[in-house]
């Protein structure tokens, strides 16, 4: 069985790699190493592992990586909206050209399962956020991202993409958070413990806004599930990942935080309106997959914190922790480069 990860450098890719690899997989990995390949270096050069260094956008690239591969885990992308927001071409070409194409190809290669990383996102700002959002629930994205998202989750679940039995699996993830080889500071858990743990003092927009949040080590054992269900029990469907528990508000977080890290200076800046506000149900993976998530968020915390505390992370405002680097990293990077 050999599976391919497209993304397996990334936040979510290195540590499902890992896992994978452990459970005794092939494991090959096409990736373009934009946030760098600390991800991947515990893999490196071990049996059973393979890296495909390529663009997704590259037809070469998409060929390499999919020869003699059994399963593909589409996860590469311009992840998140202000890297889309940012780079909007970029991320059409990415997230919705690529991702089509290697679909296709994918069929085409007898590829017999395509798991696609989708998001939560795509429910968008529900009307009634006492109801829980089901994979049921009209989609409605409010961003680039969302909307490229939902754009290849339709054609995914097309009737007609079934034919040729290659059998596509949507995984709407939560906001992830934890600790991961290629690590993500921009994430919401992370971001906040980090903030009012290093720099004592943190600034919230819209507190008041609900979202759900998922331990990236559970959302790759929840891939690794998919990837290893009976057939009928997942094609052309749809499963949330995380845990109907695991909604917050964002002044929630601040509080679970500020009971780990102690007192910040936090200060809230209220918006009537976040175009992403939304309670979801994941009741039907846990029904039908027997997915139950094993961490929580104040393990999260507990991680993080511990992970700052010990001195592993020296700036956790690098660049390099970041899908769009904060104003004073872009300073840093553009004067180290110049600096050349
Ligand atoms: N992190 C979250 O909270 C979250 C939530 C929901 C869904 N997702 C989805 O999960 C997936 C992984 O997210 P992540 O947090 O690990 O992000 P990430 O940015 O850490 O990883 C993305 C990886 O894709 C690679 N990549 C980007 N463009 C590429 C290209 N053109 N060719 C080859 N490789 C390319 C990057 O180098 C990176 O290693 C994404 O599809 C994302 O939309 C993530």
């Amino acid at each position: 069985m050999t599976t391919l990860i497209t993304g397996g450098a990334g936040y979510l890719g290195s540590v499902l790699a890992l896992r994978l690899w452990r459970a005794g997989a092939r494991v090959r990995v096409l990736d373009n190493l934009s946030h760098g390949a600390a991800g991947l270096l515990a893999l490196f050069g071990r049996e059973n592992f393979e890296f495909v260094r390529g663009d997704l956008r590259e037809p070469e690239a998409r060929r390499a990586a999919l020869a003699g591969v059994d399963a593909v885990v589409h996860l590469a992308a311009v992840v998140g909206d202000p890297a889309c927001a940012r780079e909007p071409e970029l991320a059409r070409a990415v997230n919705l050209d690529a991702a089509l194409a290697l679909y296709e190809e994918a069929r085409r290669a007898a590829v017999s399962r395509f798991v696609f990383a989708s998001t939560c996102s795509n429910y968008g700002r529900m009307a009634d956020t006492s109801a829980h959002a089901t994979e049921e629930t009209e989609l409605r994205p409010v961003s680039l991202y969302a909307e490229t998202k939902v754009a290849v989750e339709r054609a995914l679940l097309d009737p007609k993409s079934a034919r040729g039995g290659c059998d596509a699996v949507v995984l709407r993830f939560a906001t992830l958070y934890g600790h991961s080889p290629r690590m993500r500071f921009d994430l919401t858990v992370n971001q906040f413990t980090a903030e009012m743990l290093v720099r004592r003092g943190l600034t919230v927009f819209g507190e008041q806004f609900w979202r759900p949040y998922v331990h990236v080590r559970d959302a790759a054992r929840a891939v690794n599930l998919v990837l290893d269900a009976p057939r009928a029990r997942v094609a052309g469907r749809v499963f949330n990942v995380g845990d109907t528990g695991e909604n917050y508000r964002k002044i929630d977080l601040v509080e679970l935080i500020r009971g780990q890290v102690g007192e910040a200076d936090v200060r809230f800046v209220r918006r009537d309106e976040d175009p992403r506000d939304y309670r979801v149900s994941f009741e039907r993976a846990r029904r039908e997959l027997d997915f139950q998530i094993e961490r929580r968020v104040p393990d999260g915390i507990a991680e993080i914190a511990g992970a700052l505390r010990c001195g592993l992370y020296t700036n956790f405002e690098d660049a390099i922790y970041h899908n769009t680097p904060p104003p004073d990293a872009t300073a840093k990077v553009a004067g180290v480069v110049e600096g050349r």
